[in-house]
């Protein structure tokens, strides 16, 4: 089958949070099936590597409005995997910058150029994608100028499909953005486009695309209720029969402890050994206390985001760390008031809390392998990939039973078996205290933690099967192939 990925994200090349993990990896693993596999995503200023790339496209003429000189680019591309090809839109005016999701007055022609770079690419090459599978809210018009202005063109038969990867975020933009991208006024109307005075964009792409995915079974029933819906709920009941769940997957050549070069030593389910080594390593690296009988550290690697409910969390863990019945050490960005609180907590209890505020990929590998439980209390959770990767690493999550979290996670209790972390309910202090004291308690029984470690370890989580998922899901919406 062709397959054409737009996403405004895709890892190592980009990548803001796990929407670039995740979409780079299906795209892999679709080429590893033997699909002709293509993903379609801006050349940002931070893009490592360009001077590899080859010239796809010298000179292509997008189909926008404005000013005329802004209307084109350049396609530049690369063989990512076999079978997978990433295309690059390079235009030094939108995407020049660093950023991925610079706070810009233009942001919604940023997201509408290189959708639409996207579909005038393949029109251009001649390669006619069988699906069109379009990415969160930036390639949410997608679908809408598939089934009008370019209906009568090459891609017009294509099947498509959008990935929800999280609701929150809708891109909500001016009335002027349909002109640009050239499509009907009659798409200007509550039951289409508009929202709240505006066009949003996800709310297009849920309206008409073929098939609307979401990343876990549990977050696709859970955006059809007002809590989670964020605004959307009804709409997307209106697609309930095209909607489904697919659980993301475990990039093995990216996550897997015994290989990862990132690592101090590495290890397996059979020896755990080394991951005593990145404990210490990590202690060291924090500056934390250490030595025979050393409370368990807690891990986390998050956007911090009232998504996480990593405010939460700080309250929580204050008095844990006061009381030394743990270590914790965190890696993050984002809301700065929230940035503030963990500094203060580390400032606070300095041999026990280490905080890092940025971005750093080697370092999340480390605290993947060398914490003994991961935290994760978010309100809600499409999918999440960090529980998934420290179970991988021997390092049981403690999650908050929403979304993927719930779909991936066994909870552990007394006498449990097949348990690979610690579950709670309420997103609320009591509940984050409860979570802790009974990953506490868990970790006070060598057996049944060493148990809860293993079990993780063991479960696949496979882009795989993702990717078998992801075709039926594409034939159901019309795909040949
Ligand atoms: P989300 O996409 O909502 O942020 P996920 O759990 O799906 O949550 O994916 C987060 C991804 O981003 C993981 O690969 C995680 O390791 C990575 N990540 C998040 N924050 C950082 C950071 N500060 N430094 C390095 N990696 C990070
Ligand atoms: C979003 C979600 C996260 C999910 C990721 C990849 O960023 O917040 O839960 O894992 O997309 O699908």
């Amino acid at each position: 089958m062709k397959i054409l990925h737009i996403t405004p994200e895709l890892a190592p090349w980009s990548k803001a949070g796990g929407l670039g993990d995740a979409t780079a990896a299906l795209a892999k693993a679709q080429g590893a099936l033997g699909h002709d596999v293509k993903a379609v995503t801006p050349l940002y200023g931070s893009v490592p590597g360009r001077e590899g790339m080859r010239v796809a496209i010298p000179s292509l003429a997008v189909g926008v409005g404005g000013p005329e000189e802004k209307a084109g680019c350049r396609v530049l591309s690369l063989q990512a995997s076999p079978g997978f090809e990433a295309w690059f839109i390079e235009h030094h005016d939108y995407y020049g910058a660093r950023e991925i999701y610079p706070a810009r007055p233009d942001f919604a022609e940023r997201a509408a150029f290189y959708a639409r770079a996207a579909l005038d690419a393949c029109l251009d090459s001649g390669w006619t994608p069988d699906v069109i599978h379009c990415h969160d809210w930036t390639a949410g018009l997608v679908p809408p100028l598939l089934n009008t202005v370019l209906k009568q063109t090459a891609l017009g038969a294509a099947a498509t499909a959008i990935s929800v990867h999280n609701l929150q975020h809708q891109g909500v933009a001016h009335r002027g953005i349909m002109d640009f991208l050239g499509l009907p006024g009659r798409l200007w109307q509550a039951s289409e486009l508009e929202c709240l005075g505006g066009v949003n964009f996800l709310k297009g792409g849920i309206l008409h695309a073929g098939r609307v995915i979401t990343v876990s079974p549990t977050y696709a029933r859970e955006i059809l209720t007002p809590e989670f819906g964020y605004g959307l709920h009804e709409v997307v009941r209106r697609r309930e029969s095209a909607l489904e769940g697919i659980l993301n997957g475990v990039d093995a050549d990216e996550w897997n402890p015994r290989t990862d070069p990132l690592l101090p030593a590495n290890y397996s389910s059979r020896s755990l050994k080394g991951k005593q080594a990145c404990r210490k390593a990590l202690t060291q690296e924090f500056g934390l206390a250490d030595g025979p009988g050393a409370p368990p550290i807690f891990g986390v690697i998050s956007r911090l985001w009232e998504q996480k409910g990593l405010d939460l969390a700080a309250a929580a863990l204050a008095s844990f760390l006061r009381d030394n019945r743990l270590r914790f050490v965190l890696l993050g960005s984002g809301d700065p008031a929230l940035e503030d609180a963990y500094r203060a907590l580390a400032a606070e209890f300095p041999s026990r809390c280490g905080v890092r505020i940025g971005y750093d990929h080697g370092l999340s590998h480390r605290i993947e392998a060398g914490s003994d439980f991961f935290l994760m209390p978010s309100r809600f959770e499409p999918c999440g990939l960090n529980q998934m990767y420290s179970m991988a690493y021997g390092t049981p999550p403690v999650v908050r039973a929403t979304g993927g979290l719930a779909d991936t996670v066994r909870p552990w209790s007394p006498g449990a078996k097949d348990a690979t972390g610690i579950v709670f309910e309420h997103a609320d202090l009591q509940g984050i205290e409860w979570a802790i004291g009974h990953a506490l308690r868990l970790f006070s029984e060598p057996k049944a933690y060493r148990k809860v470690q293993v079990n993780g370890m063991r479960t696949e989580f496979s882009w795989k099967l993702s990717a078998d998922r992801h075709l039926t899901a594409y034939r159901a919406a019309g795909a040949r192939g």
